[in-house]
This record gives structure tokens, C-alpha cells and sequence, in this order.
């Protein structure tokens, strides 16, 4: 049996990264994030691409979405040495989901439907390990000691474009670009919808199940 190629879908802060992080421990696959890989590589000079900017990083300040070119490259290379994927922040448009359908097959769709005032102050709030990359929330799920990390000790920090300013750009973004993924999938009758509203217990409760329906 291989491990399963899961896609998660959600808007900016529906708890993609936070589910993901359970779907690598409980199912053994790789996490493929495009937004991780990029901030990663905020500096990388595109300027050959000749676009409006010419690093990832100006984009994603901007809560705009990195060009094509760049993140098909990343996934791709990423697909191919996986055993086994959860693939988080990609596709964001209709270009992604055209390129992803050439590049590799998908045992489970899942959505994370989050509610836009929630997204908000789940974004805002949020804070991230510098080292291990866990993420907290200063109200919904704290760390014991303000400003560390639980699971290794690491300094928390909040992201750059986790500003309310930033947010709603985001969120916009995604209501453009990404919702029409989302109808594509669903259309295809192949999207695991979950309610990502609920506790994250009970939101991993949900897709742990979905996965293990649709994944053998
Ligand atoms: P990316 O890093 O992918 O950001 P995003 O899609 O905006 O999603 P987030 O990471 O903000 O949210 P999440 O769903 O992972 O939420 P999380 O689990 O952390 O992309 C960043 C940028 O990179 C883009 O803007 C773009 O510029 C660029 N980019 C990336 N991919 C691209 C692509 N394919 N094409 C072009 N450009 C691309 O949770 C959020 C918070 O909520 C946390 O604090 C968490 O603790 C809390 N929380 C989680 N679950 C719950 C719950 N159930 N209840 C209460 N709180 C919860
Ligand atoms: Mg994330
Ligand atoms: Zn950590």
C-alpha cells in the first residue's frame, strides 16, 4: 500500500498548515507547501521572468499570488520525490490546477470552509515556530509559555503578511483566484467538505476520516 496524495483546500488561516502537520504524522506523507517553500526562498531573484516584481517575497508582502512559473517549478520537483504527499497552498487558480492534473493524480480532495471574520482573527493571532515551524494562536490555542514553542523550545514569531491589512488582501485574493478551484473540485464530486469552524480536534477528527475513506 503507498502512502496517500492529499490536496487540502481552504482560504488564508482555515487550518491548512495546522491540519497537515497531523496528516504527515498520522499517515507518514510529505508536506508540500508552497507558502513555506517560498518564504524559504523569499530573496530569489526572478527578475529574468521580467514580471511586476522581482523576488517571491514582494508578492507575498503584498498578499498577492507569486507568478506560475515559480511555484509549478517548486511543486513539481517536490511531487516527484515524495512517497506519498498532504499538498498545501497549491493549486491557487485555474493555471495550477490545469498544471497540477498533468503532473500527478490525487487520492483525496479536502476543503476547510472557514467563515471571512474568522479567518481574520485566526491570521492575526497567529504565531509560528522560527525553528520547527509548529503554529500557535495567542487566543484559540496559546503555547504554555507566552512567545516559545511547546514541542522544541524554539522562539514564536508572526508573519509578515499576518497584518489585518495583509489578511483581507489575502482573503480577497483567494475569493478571486482560489474559490473557482474549489467549484472545480467540488463539480468534479470529489471534494471532502469539513467544517473548519469546529475545535481543531474535532476539524482533525473530520479529515482523518475522509482520508481513510478515500485512501487504500
Ligand atoms: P500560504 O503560506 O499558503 O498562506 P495561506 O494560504 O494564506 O494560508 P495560511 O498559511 O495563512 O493559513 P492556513 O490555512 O495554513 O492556517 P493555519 O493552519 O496556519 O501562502 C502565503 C503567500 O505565499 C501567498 O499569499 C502567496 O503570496 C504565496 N503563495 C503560496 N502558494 C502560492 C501559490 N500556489 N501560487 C502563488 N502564490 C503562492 O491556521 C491559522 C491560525 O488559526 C493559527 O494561528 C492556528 O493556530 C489557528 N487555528 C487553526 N485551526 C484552528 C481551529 N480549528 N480553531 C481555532 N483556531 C485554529
Ligand atoms: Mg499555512
Ligand atoms: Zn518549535
Amino acid at each position: 500500500m503507498s502512502n496517500p496524495r492529499i490536496l487540502i483546500l481552504g482560504a488564508p488561516g482555515a487550518g491548512k498548515g495546522t491540519q497537515s502537520r497531523r496528516l504527515v504524522e498520522e499517515f507518514g506523507v510529505e508536506h508540500v507547501t508552497t507558502g513555506d517553500a517560498l518564504r524559504a526562498n523569499k530573496g530569489m531573484d526572478i527578475s529574468h521572468l521580467d514580471l511586476e516584481y522581482d523576488t517571491p517575497g514582494e508578492y507575498m508582502d503584498a498578499g498577492e499570488l507569486v507568478p506560475d512559473e515559480v511555484v509549478n517549478e517548486i511543486v513539481k520537483t517536490a511531487l516527484e520525490e515524495a512517497d506519498g504527499f498532504v499538498l498545501d497552498g497549491y493549486p491557487r487558480n485555474e493555471s495550477q490546477t490545469e498544471y497540477l492534473d498533468s503532473i500527478t493524480d490525487l487520492d483525496v480532495v479536502l476543503y476547510l470552509d472557514v467563515d471571512d471574520d474568522e479567518l481574520v482573527r485566526r491570521l492575526t493571532g497567529r504565531r509560528v515556530c522560527e525553528d520547527c515551524g509548529a503554529t500557535f494562536h495567542v487566543d484559540f490555542d496559546p503555547p504554555e509559555e507566552e512567545g516559545v514553542c511547546d514541542e522544541c523550545g524554539g522562539d514564536l514569531y508572526q508573519r509578515e503578511d499576518d497584518t489585518e491589512e495583509t489578511a483581507r488582501e489575502r482573503i480577497n485574493v483567494y475569493e478571486e483566484n482560489t474559490a473557482p478551484v474549489v467549484e472545480y473540485f467540488r463539480d468534479e464530486g470529489v471534494l471532502e467538505e469539513i467544517d473548519g469552524e469546529q475545535t481543531p480536534d474535532e476539524v482533525w477528527a473530520d479529515v482523518k476520516a475522509a482520508v481513510e475513506a478515500n485512501a487504500n
